[in-house]
């Protein structure tokens, strides 16, 4: 990689250390959850955010619930873990990662071999630790393996941020760009500014900048006006969750990419590990859609941009049939259509 990149969220000297991400750019601020409900709400107000990062957030949340825990035994204690589960469970809907994750950690530890507390309090940290490492290694394989895809590209186009903020490091979608760049072919990479909370504008321009990979941020209704002109030649996109036929719940508005990258004739990626797939839902219609505060519609920060009382509809993401989509970029390699039939073999 051309840089070293920024760690977004660290187990350091026995704390959580994570970048507050609403901060940014203005400011980098270190911030330390202390408690299950300080990372509850760090998940929830996107101080921590992207599917893979809020994955391990939640596994680190759990270690926060029951790291002091007086459970006298082993049955007790995982009844603590799965309460506290369910309540980390309860701070974001769409991204399947957060239950993969959380799921992960309660298994790791019903298949422990000891009934020791105090030992089982540890496996917890260690499995939530391996989650974080294993998502580091996951991108950098989607990185390769999604390079081939985008090395005879001038520039691409991307939506929200899936780099290396939404993950342990490297990201999803940036992967493949820092891959590149680390093997000098830099690609130019145009960032929607991702309305209403600007996750372009604020944090795929800031960290591309650092990387010192050169990106020209456009607001989202330029995205058609950029194609048109023939300046992108690809489309790279993570995920939130992927059902098992393809579907793709990711950013609002990434639905409205796919169909003009459709339109200009421009491929349009999707780039996740295997933990956003969610096998158990067959289609995109059934992922639950996390529908946010008003405000972030009707205000500009702190400043309205409404008329008060208005009515206002705020989904977080939007599913983008996979008919749109050329391809899907994991660590396990590059899934193509027919989808049902590639992602059950593959994933
Ligand atoms: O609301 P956010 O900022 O958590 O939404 C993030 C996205 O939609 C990302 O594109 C997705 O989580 C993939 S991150 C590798």
């Amino acid at each position: 990689m051309p840089y070293e990149p920024i760690t977004p969220i660290a187990w350091r000297d026995g704390q959580v250390e994570m970048i507050d991400q609403t901060r940014l750019p203005g400011e980098l601020v270190i911030i330390r959850p202390r408690t299950v409900e300080e990372m509850w709400d760090a998940i929830k107000k996107l101080k921590v955010r992207g599917a893979p990062a809020i994955g391990i957030a939640a596994a680190l949340g759990l270690y926060l619930a029951i790291k002091d825990s007086r459970a006298g035994d082993r049955a007790e204690f995982e009844a603590e873990l799965k309460q506290a589960a369910a309540y980390l469970a309860s701070s974001r809907p769409t991204a399947v990662n957060i239950f993969w994750a959380l799921k992960r950690v309660q298994q790791a530890v019903a298949a422990a071999t000891t009934d020791d507390v105090s030992a089982l309090k540890e496996l917890v940290l260690k499995e939530a630790l391996a989650i974080r490492d294993e998502d580091e290694a996951m991108c950098q394989a989607i990185g390769k393996n999604g390079a081939p895809l985008l090395q005879d590209a001038e520039a691409v186009l991307t939506h929200c941020n899936a780099g290396t903020l939404a993950t342990a490091r490297y990201g999803t979608a940036l992967a493949p760009i820092y891959y590149l760049a680390s093997r000098g072919k830099v690609l130019k990479v145009f960032a929607d500014e991702t309305r209403p909370l600007l996750q372009g504008a604020r944090l795929t321009a800031w960290e591309l900048h650092q990387a010192g990979i050169p990106v020209t941020l456009i607001t989202d209704n330029m995205a058609a006006a950029v194609m048109a002109r023939g300046w992108v030649q690809a489309v790279i996109v993570g995920a939130d969750r992927i059902t098992a036929n393809g579907d793709v719940a990711n950013k609002i508005g990434t639905y409205g990419v796919a169909i003009l990258a459709r339109e200009h004739g421009i491929p349009f990626y999707v780039a996740a590990p295997a933990s956003t797939f969610d096998l158990s839902l067959s289609s995109g219609d059934q992922i639950p859609i996390e529908e946010r505060d008003p405000a972030e519609v009707s205000h500009f920060g702190l400043r309205p941009t409404a008329p008060e009382g208005i009515n206002i509809f705020n989904p977080a993401f939007d599913v983008t049939p996979h008919r749109y989509v050329t391809a899907i970029i994991t660590e396990r390699g590059i899934i193509r259509p027919p989808y049902k039939q590639n992602i059950a073999r593959i994933i």
